[in-house]
């Protein structure tokens, strides 16, 4: 096992009727931005818990916070910020809203010229308002985790801080039941692809980290269909452990002292960034072909996959390989996602754009090993169409 130093102190408040703890959590004397996105807290009633939670407190609002959140639609909410003399933000929506309402926490308090310096020249966040947030959409795990990923003009790059960690999270399964099956598939593979970015790496005998990273595949792979089956669409109990297990998947936990790979991802928020293909179908597309161009340097933790998460234990090595990459993709196509380039319409012209844009994002290096170089990922997407 690797080093680490693990450490996440975001308060959840899990379970049905949660939100009214945000009453408690938020200083009575506190002048509270509640950050959303386009509206779905309006239809669904998130929004009237949330303004009844707040009946005591000085609160304004700021709305408008799109998927893959723009920059410049962040940088509008300094100005309400200023205006109103905000300390404390409280983002209400899916990933996007709070990574969203991360990066306004920090830009709120930036001592530069432009925030943007803090993605682009990674530019340490030295300060940041205070954030709650009220997770809508389980997916990301950005409500108790240090990360934000911002677009603009097409590029979508990532960021982090410990002081943008949100202070709590509500977390209530209920919220989720008005979710599109589109979006509930989104949210479960990018969870599934999160906990395969910090296993499916090299050995480090971190059995823990290894089996609840085990844990959390079979969940996916067993509520994930069944949140999209009509007889069990609105179980809660389904509802409840895809929002545990998405958490999960990236609040530090699964990923403490164990080599990690990312390259899936940054591949992705290519696809995103220049094609606007949504975050987990970019993911499932490009995950499989990961898995078979690195299948040498993934063998022995493949085979664990396998053996551990599909049952496969008859054939040779390769064969056992094969047959999990095949239940993957299987399982994804049971999601209701892409798992090839030409089912989001893309072909082979346009792997070069997407290469070009690894190299000016410097994505040079990826993988466990950094040794996904420009060929290697021109290699996976080619793989993948
Ligand atoms: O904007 P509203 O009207 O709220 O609608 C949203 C949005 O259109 C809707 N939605 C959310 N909760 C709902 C709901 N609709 C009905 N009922 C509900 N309860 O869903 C749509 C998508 O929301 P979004 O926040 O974009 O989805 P998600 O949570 O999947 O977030 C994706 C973003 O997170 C980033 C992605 O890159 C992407 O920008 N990621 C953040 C990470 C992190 N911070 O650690 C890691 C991830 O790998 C990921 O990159
Ligand atoms: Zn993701």
């Amino acid at each position: 096992m690797l080093n680490f130093t693990f450490h996440n102190p975001t308060r959840i408040h899990f379970g049905e009727e949660q939100i009214q703890a945000i009453r408690d959590e938020i200083p009575k004397d506190a002048r509270v931005l509640v950050t959303y996105g386009g509206g779905s807290i309006k239809q669904n009633g998130v929004y009237q818990q949330v303004s009844d939670a707040l009946a005591e407190h000085s609160w304004f609002e700021f709305s408008g916070i799109e998927p893959n959140p723009r920059y410049e639609t962040l940088m509008a909410a300094l100005e309400v910020i200023e205006r109103h003399q905000i300390d404390y933000l409280l983002a209400v929506g899916g990933g996007s809203v709070i990574d969203g309402s991360k990066f306004i926490a920090a830009a709120a308090l930036f001592e530069g010229d432009d925030p943007w310096d803090i993605i682009i020249k990674r530019k340490p966040v030295a300060q940041a308002l205070p954030l709650g947030a009220v997770l809508t959409l389980p997916a990301t795990g950005s409500e108790s985790n240090t990360g934000g990923v911002i677009t603009r003009a097409g590029n979508k790059l990532s960021f982090a801080s410990p002081l943008v960690r949100p202070l709590f999270a509500v977390l209530d399964p209920k919220v989720t039941l008005t979710l599109s099956d589109r979006q509930i598939s989104n949210g479960v593979v990018d969870a599934f692809v999160h906990t395969m970015e910090q296993y499916l790496t090299v050995p480090v005998n971190g059995k823990v980290q290894d089996r609840f990273s085990e844990g959390l595949l079979l969940t996916l792979i067993e509520e994930g269909p069944k949140a999209l089956a009509a007889e069990t669409r609105d179980d809660l109990e389904v509802r409840s452990n895809i929002m545990w297990a998405a958490s999960l998947a990236l609040n530090g936990l699964i990923g403490a002292g164990v080599p990690q790979d990312w390259a899936t991802h940054m591949i992705g928020h290519e696809m995103t960034g220049a094609y606007g293909v949504d975050h987990a179908r970019s993911l499932s597309i490009v995950l499989p072909a990961v898995m078979k161009e690195r299948r040498e340097q993934k063998r022995e933790k493949l085979l664990q996959y396998a053996e551990r998460v599909w049952d496969i234990r008859q054939g040779s090595e390769s064969e056992r390989i094969d047959q999990a990459i095949a239940n993957t993709e299987d399982f994804f196509r049971r999601m209701a996602v892409p798992v090839r380039l030409s089912e989001v319409d893309l072909g082979s012209s346009d792997i070069d754009t997407l290469v070009e844009n690894l190299e000016k994002h410097r994505m040079l290096a990826l993988g466990e090993n950094r040794d996904i170089d420009l060929s290697v990922s021109r290699q996976i997407l080619q793989t993948a169409l």
